[in-house]
């Protein structure tokens, strides 16, 4: 667990790069368009835990079509700040077979997390495979797929907020930070 002072520490230097307004505004938008295209499709969403339990909360209750909703848990980033390993704690399971399934996530930086999760959701028997994330980094490198709907365009930063963490915290921040650049190099 992070030290507090730390946590309070690196939230005191970090730039605010999305408002909570500017945050909602674009959550809005997003279930605007998710309303439009699902109308009738009735999708099997799956939420990736943890950094879009935020997202994932917020966005639900604006959807209204009828959906099912499942979880799995993989993280890639450990406490760490560059991407590692992938670690699956809650696998995707039978239930979206023949179903057209929504991927729900946080961020989409490296792509690895979303194209890894789609292989398996398709392996497993899904009929189609969208995903919608709240932020799309903007790294310039090429990404083995892209998000079929996106919230955000974030600069290639270390970000936190809205469900994303750093070393474990500041999920729970109803706007997006990033760490100043000087300190984000220097920790790598
Ligand atoms: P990818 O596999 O590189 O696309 O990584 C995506 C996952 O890494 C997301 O689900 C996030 O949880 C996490 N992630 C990527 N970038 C950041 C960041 O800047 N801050 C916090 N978490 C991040
Ligand atoms: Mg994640």
């Amino acid at each position: 667990m992070i030290d507090p002072l730390r946590a309070r520490a690196l939230l005191g230097q970090a730039e605010l790069l999305y408002s909570e307004t500017e945050v909602q505004a674009a959550l809005q938008r997003l279930a605007q368009q998710l309303n439009s295209v699902f109308v009738d499709q009735h999708p099997l969403l799956l939420s990736v835990m943890g950094g879009a339990v935020v997202f994932t909360g917020q966005l639900l209750p604006l959807l209204n079509f009828p959906l099912d909703f499942d979880y799995v848990h993989v993280s890639r980033y450990g406490d760490g700040k560059l991407g590692g390993a992938m670690h699956w704690k809650v696998e995707p399971r039978e239930n979206v077979r023949g179903r057209t399934v929504l991927v729900l996530d946080d961020i989409l930086d490296e792509g690895h997390t979303l194209a890894a999760l789609k292989q398996r959701v398709m392996a497993l028997g899904a009929a189609r495979f969208y995903s919608a994330v709240f932020a799309d980094k903007q790294h310039g490198r090429i990404k083995p797929l892209q998000a079929d709907f996106v919230g955000i365009d974030l600069p290639d930063r270390f970000v936190f907020g809205y469900g994303m963490d750093i070393e474990g915290a500041w999920r729970n921040l109803p706007a997006i930070y990033a760490l100043p650049v000087i300190v984000a190099l220097k920790e790598r």
